[in-house]
């Protein structure tokens, strides 16, 4: 007899993104994303906005899916949600959304930690067989709006954290700095495309001294405007005249930042298959640095598409929990802090 085909529905709504997408077997169907237009105007996420904003958005994220994956909703064998971390208010809508599906189809829950997703998002398939899995053990450098960390991950489920950020995250270090340039939200992308065009050796920022395999971004961020105060002392269009250089200068000493740990790191475990996830991974600058070890290591990028926040991520997370038969009930709350 045939075996049925397991088919998850994820669902992630942790910030400002509504996403929902359908893998089977491990393989994509559908990855459908909508971004939050609104917070433009405010320069930022205003997380009471992003929640009316997934309730807006779910349902036909959701159908679009189910389209896309040409299924019926009685195919599906599970839902997998984003239980946290992330802003509750958005993580609710998710979890809500999923209890109720889950009921009403009378299919299992999964929840699924966020940063965990943004891991195995490396082991996504697309539907032509295309894939390129690490093996383990694997180090990932996990760098979004919310997380700076250095991952060793032995299995699916196992992973520790070797070292992390003590206060800012990459993502949120280039989205400040974009702020201070009058960059419009959302700042990293807009950062990195007007790096590509600037002499990244023009400014010199100092790197933090922080003990262990951990990260440090405020000094960076306090530096940068101190410097920019500065120099528009002098003269008042420098930031003008300066922003494509100013960009690739503090781009380079982001990703230089983020290197020296992963090198360390690489040293001291001696794994060589290094893999990079999260918002922060689609860089430019971060991806290029990662390819030039491919000549002494195993590298892992996600396709763009996998990097910043979406489902497909949450429902390959989602798969490999089913085999397990890892299930939640309808008690289960979402928390907006949670560790991998
Ligand atoms: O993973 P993600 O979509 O959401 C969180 O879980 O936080 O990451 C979002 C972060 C934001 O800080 C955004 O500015 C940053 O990823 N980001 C980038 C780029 N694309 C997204 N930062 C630098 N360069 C990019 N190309
Ligand atoms: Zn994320």
């Amino acid at each position: 007899m045939q075996q049925s085909p397991i088919i998850i529905l994820g669902i992630e709504s942790s910030c400002d993104d509504t996403s929902a997408a359908i893998i089977k077997n491990g393989k994509v169907l559908a990855n459908v994303v909508a971004n939050q237009d609104v917070h433009r105007a405010y320069g930022g996420v205003v997380p009471e906005l992003a929640s009316r904003a997934h309730q807006q958005n779910i349902i036909p994220a959701v159908v679009e899916a189910i389209k896309k994956a040409k299924i019926n909703k009685e195919d599906i064998t599970a839902i997998a949600f984003t239980n946290g971390p992330g802003l509750l208010g958005s993580l609710l809508v998710g979890s809500s959304f999923s209890k109720a599906f889950s009921l009403a189809m009378g299919i299992p829950l999964i929840e699924v930690n966020h940063m965990h997703g943004h891991i195995l998002a490396h082991f996504i398939e697309e539907m032509d067989g295309t894939k390129n899995q690490p093996n383990f053990p694997f180090l990932c450098l996990t760098v979004s709006g919310g997380h700076t960390q250095i991952v060793k991950v032995t299995d699916y489920f196992k992973m520790e954290v070797l070292g992390e950020t003590i206060d800012d995250a990459a993502g949120e270090a280039f989205d400040k700095v974009a702020k201070m340039l009058s960059l419009p939200y959302p700042g990293g992308p807009i950062l990195d495309k007007k790096a590509q065009s600037g002499d990244a050796n023009k400014f010199t920022f100092t790197h933090p001294k922080v003990p262990g395999l951990n990260y440090s971004f405020s000094g960076l961020k306090t530096s940068v405007l101190y410097f920019l105060k500065a120099e528009l002392k002098k003269n008042e269009n420098f930031i003008t005249e300066n922003l494509n250089d100013i960009c690739a200068s503090v781009q380079k000493t982001i990703v230089d930042i983020l290197f020296i740990e992963l090198k360390k790191a690489i040293k001291e475990t001696g794994i060589k298959e290094v893999a990079i996830a999260g918002g922060v991974s689609a860089n430019s600058e971060l991806r290029k640095r990662l390819a030039s070890f491919s000549k002494d290591y195993n590298v892992f990028t996600p396709k763009f598409e996998y990097c910043t926040d979406n489902a497909a991520m949450i429902a390959i997370t989602g798969y490999y929990k089913y085999l397990q038969q890892d299930f939640t009930d309808q008690r289960v709350a979402p928390s907006a802090r949670m560790k991998v």
